[in-house]
């Protein structure tokens, strides 16, 4: 059994999504072993408390950088977390926080990377003009929105949609990404070749070619 630690600093929609998948089994072997925001008034904490789950607050305003961190690591290894799940956690990790948990990082970002990283990728999207959207499931570097990509998401862009309604179409499929990352991450059939997760041949679904 793997612990799961949910770092989140909003709504905490994609939080919910894993949660319910690791109630249903859809995410195997896994539990949610902290649920940590830097901020106290976060949708997704009180999702959390309603859970029964340890809901945690680490306030970042008027903090260093790794000051925030090495609070943040000393609550994920008190809770004997393995892998961290970053859902919509508005903050850049220091360097020394990422070599805390290598390669047991994970995040979320609404764009097909490396398309559109950084703040409301959504509405970067659409106002370029893409016809396809998406999202990404990616390790955690030491860049923003930047480590190999684990899973990644496409929808058209429809002509009759607006920027509210893309972003809520992209989120549907956060929801599906994550749990899948997960359980690839948690399954461990995988290696990194320079920057590409690359799936071992256990790991291949489908028929043969
Ligand atoms: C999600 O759309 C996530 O992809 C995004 O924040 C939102 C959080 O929603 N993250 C980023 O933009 C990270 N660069 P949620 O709180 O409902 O999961």
């Amino acid at each position: 059994m793997k612990n799961l630690g949910i770092l989140l600093s909003g709504r905490g929609s994609n939080f919910e999504a894993i949660a319910k998948n690791v109630a249903s089994g859809e995410i195997r072997d896994a539990r949610i072993s902290a649920v940590l925001s830097n901020k106290a008034d976060a949708g997704g904490l009180a999702i959390a408390r309603q859970l029964g789950l340890n809901a945690i607050v680490i306030p970042s305003k008027g903090k260093q950088r790794e000051e925030h961190d090495r609070e943040v690591v000393a609550a994920l290894r008190q809770a004997k977390v393995d892998l961290v799940c970053l859902a919509g956690y508005m903050r850049l990790l220091s360097p020394w926080f990422v070599q805390q948990f290598p390669r047991r990082i994970l995040n979320i970002h609404p764009s097909l990377l490396p398309a559109f990283p950084g703040l409301e990728a959504q509405e970067q999207a659409f106002a370029y003009g893409v016809k396809i959207a998406g999202c990404t499931v990616h390790f955690v570097d030491e860049e923003l929105d930047h480590g190999p990509i684990i899973v990644q998401k496409a929808i058209q862009v429809l002509d009759k949609g607006d920027e509210r309604t893309l972003a809520a179409r992209i989120l549907e499929q956060e929801h599906i990404a994550y749990s899948e990352a997960i359980n690839i991450v948690l399954a461990g059939n995988f290696e990194i070749v320079g920057r590409k997760m690359v799936m071992t041949l256990a790991a291949e679904k489908g028929p043969l070619p």
